[in-house]
């Protein structure tokens, strides 16, 4: 089993596919709100780039309502690269599938020209100089109409933030379990592996607050800048490098029609992992 310096193991790969359709807020909806916040037309040729594509949901759903999209998908992960192949094969050379080091510079060549760059869960692996850098990195690399869209965990700047977000993700992971399964087997895997970054912090995950890194966005010369979604402490946000807003752009009920097929397609029997043990 391989670990990726300092950070995610391949443990955690397979722990995650387990529960993340009950542990991830709303996963459909920040799939389908990424997509959304796109601007670019659903037959639109255009080039993104996804950081730490996982198993290759978001990489599915968008290819799949975006016919003209090309997209690179860098994992650290081999199970998860793996899974991901297997997820796009359909697609063709419409994507490629890449190993990367998030916090290494050797990938950066992959967004020179980008239309647009993605991520989800991943980000929060930087430190705050890393993520600062890795905005202007972006920033400056991305075509004159990109865009910079993050789904992520945010660091609360207050205790009583801290607990409001515990709270919430406790919550909705226990009625998605309910009602995706039927039974709270899936949120007690939750507590029990210590997921909920707000109860139980791990080292390796360093979110930073939200205004922050829109401060650094804005920094780094996004023209706009702005937090499009928040429940329990996952936020979607990001940048545009153009402040002129584009039309005919997906609708937000065909995107999610889309994520959720994706969603319950869940062809893998993996084995039970335990993160914290
Ligand atoms: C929580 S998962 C999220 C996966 C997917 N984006 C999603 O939202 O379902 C985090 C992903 O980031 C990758 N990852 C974490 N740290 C990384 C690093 N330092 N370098 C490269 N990939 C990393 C992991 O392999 C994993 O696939």
């Amino acid at each position: 089993m391989t670990t990726m310096p300092d950070s995610w193991s391949e443990s955690d790969s397979e722990l995650y596919q387990d529960i993340a359709a009950v542990a991830v807020p709303a996963r459909a909806e920040q799939m389908a709100a990424l997509l959304t916040l796109l601007p670019f037309k659903p037959d639109e040729t255009f080039r993104v780039v996804e950081l730490g594509c996982g198993e290759g949901l978001l990489a599915q759903t968008l290819l799949a309502c975006f016919a003209g999209a090309e997209l690179v998908a860098l994992d650290g992960s081999a199970v998860m690269r793996e899974r991901a192949a297997e997820r796009l094969t359909t697609f063709g050379p419409r994507v490629r599938i890449e190993p990367f080091d998030l916090a290494s510079t050797a990938w950066l060549p992959h967004l020179q020209g980008a239309d647009g760059v993605i991520s989800s869960l991943c980000l929060h692996h930087l430190n705050a100089e890393e993520k600062q850098a890795l905005f202007g990195a972006i920033q400056e690399r991305l075509s004159p109409w990109g865009v910079f869209l993050i789904a992520d965990l945010i660091e609360p700047q207050r205790p009583e933030a801290r607990t409001l977000f515990a709270a919430t993700w406790d919550r909705i992971t226990k009625a998605q379990s309910l009602a995706q399964t039927g039974s709270t087997a899936s949120f007690e895997r939750f507590i029990q592996t210590e997921w909920n970054h707000y109860r139980f912090p791990d080292p390796v995950d360093q979110p930073s607050p939200l205004f922050d890194q829109l401060t650094w966005l804005k920094a780094a010369g996004f023209a706009v800048v702005d937090c499009f979604w928040l429940k329990a402490g996952h936020a979607i946000y990001g940048g545009y490098k153009s402040r002129s807003g584009s039309t005919g752009t997906l609708s937000f009920t065909v995107a999610l029609q889309a994520a959720q097929i994706q969603n319950s397609t869940k062809p893998y029997n993996k084995p039970a992992g335990n993160r914290k043990s």
